[in-house]
């Protein structure tokens, strides 16, 4: 008792000695050198060994409904277990899982049926199975986790505690507007070591839902026009440190899709654009569009970030259960794609089945396409397209 202590005083003041003395050169090197690495304590994302890097999307798991009754805990217990499924599945040993990344793209609690003293005790429900695969990922947030008893930072706040691997963050105070913090940038590199990243992962937050009680106000259903400098700064810190932006690859998800991609509904070809089509997109189902005197309001972003950010391969969202189509938007020049249904709560139809949005990148090269396709929970697959330049196209 009576020497650990003695040891731990020793230690204590070593560590504070070396503090004192060498710990500022050192930090100035570094900080100097990794001005851009938002995640200095945390395990670089990489492609792996053979130039490949797959990303699986967990949309809308909406857990949390009903949570006294006996249907809403069950639906839980569903969605983990399609979670546990995916994450298992194509995976090359016991230790690790053919995943290098996933993402939660938003709703992943049904803030309406929650209470104020455990709402996010459901983020350790969700988490628990990337913990547990040892999985890197990030999270977007949605209309549903803006509730009386829930915000999306409370729900950031909590992931950054109980999940190691969680690279979710905040941007700057000032950024997002209204309940709207969650958005950040994730770099990815080809090999650890690299200086530069060859692959950003772009996270926005479209805000919605309401305010916490007691005056639950309605939230603006778009990403904050604040967002939109806050892209473009980004982008020059990204060049200044790392070179031109079109020498990076870029991917970008956002709970609610953008207004633009509303029009593309009607024109969808069931080869390019293969993959369940049954929400017909109209008010509330795209940003600013709950309410006709907020149309265009999610322009501000929309335009920073097609302007912007280069070799943007895809545009990724949730929030209308039924849609699983990709199409590329003609005026922007980008492609938008939905994700699958993944949680058992959330409204839906039993035949559009429950499942995950899989992302392939095959090459580490910023200009090569993607591949991406709907993976069901028994592990049927469809939707299956590339996302490269011909894509969309006529
Ligand atoms: C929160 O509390 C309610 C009411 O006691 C309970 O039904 C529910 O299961 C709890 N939820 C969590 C996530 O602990
Ligand atoms: C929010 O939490 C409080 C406290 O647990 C609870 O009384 C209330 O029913 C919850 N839901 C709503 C919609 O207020
Ligand atoms: C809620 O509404 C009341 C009455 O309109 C107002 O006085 C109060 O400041 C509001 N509270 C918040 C947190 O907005």
């Amino acid at each position: 008792m009576k020497s650990s202590t003695y040891l731990a005083g020793v230690l204590g003041a070593l560590a504070s000695l070396q503090s004192a003395v060498t710990l500022p050169v050192i930090f100035q090197a570094e900080t100097e050198q990794h001005t851009l690495d938002p995640y200095p304590h945390k395990p670089r994302l990489t492609f792996k060994w053979d130039g490949t890097f797959k990303l699986v999307v967990f949309s809308d798991l909406h857990f949390g409904e009903k949570p006294e009754g006996v249907w809403g805990p069950e639906q839980d217990k569903n969605s983990i277990i399609l979670m546990k499924t995916v994450l298992a599945s194509e995976k090359p040993d016991y230790v690790s899982t053919s995943f290098d990344a996933s993402v939660l793209n938003g709703d992943l609690v049904t803030g309406e049926n929650t209470y104020r003293e455990n709402s996010t005790l459901l983020i350790d429900q969700i988490v628990a199975p990337l913990n547990q695969a040892r999985v890197p990922f990030s999270s977007t947030h949605g209309n549903h986790d803006n509730q009386v008893n829930i915000t999306h930072l409370e729900e950031i706040e909590r992931e950054q505690k109980i999940a190691p691997l969680s690279y979710t963050r905040t941007a700057p105070a000032g950024v997002g507007g209204t309940e709207g913090p969650g958005n950040y940038w994730v770099p990815v590199y080809r090999h650890f070591w690299d200086r530069a990243p060859i692959l950003i992962l772009w996270f926005f937050d479209s805000r919605g839902g309401v305010s916490t009680n007691p005056n639950s106000t309605v939230l603006p259903d778009w990403v904050d026009s604040s967002v939109a400098g806050w892209i473009k700064s980004e982008s020059k810190a990204m060049e200044l440190a790392w070179g031109p932006a079109d020498t990076r690859g870029a991917l970008a998800f956002v709970h609610i899709p953008p207004h633009a991609v509303q029009s593309l509904q009607t024109n969808l070809d069931s080869t390019k654009n293969p993959g369940l089509n049954a929400d017909k997109l109209g008010g509330g189902s795209v940003q600013a569009s709950n309410d006709p005197s907020t149309l265009g309001n999610d322009g501000p972003f929309w335009d920073a970030l097609t302007a912007n950010v280069k070799n943007l391969h895809a545009i990724i969202s949730g929030h209308d259960h039924g849609n699983e189509w990709c199409a590329r938007e003609p005026a922007k020049d980008v492609v938008f794609c939905f994700n699958k249904h993944s949680g058992y709560g959330g409204y839906g139809e039993p035949e559009w089945g429950y499942g995950v949005r899989n992302i392939v990148f095959r090459s580490p090269d910023p200009k090569k396409g993607v591949d991406t396709w709907i993976r069901l929970q028994g592990g049927e697959t469809r939707a299956r397209v590339t996302l490269d330049d011909t894509y969309g196209r006529k």
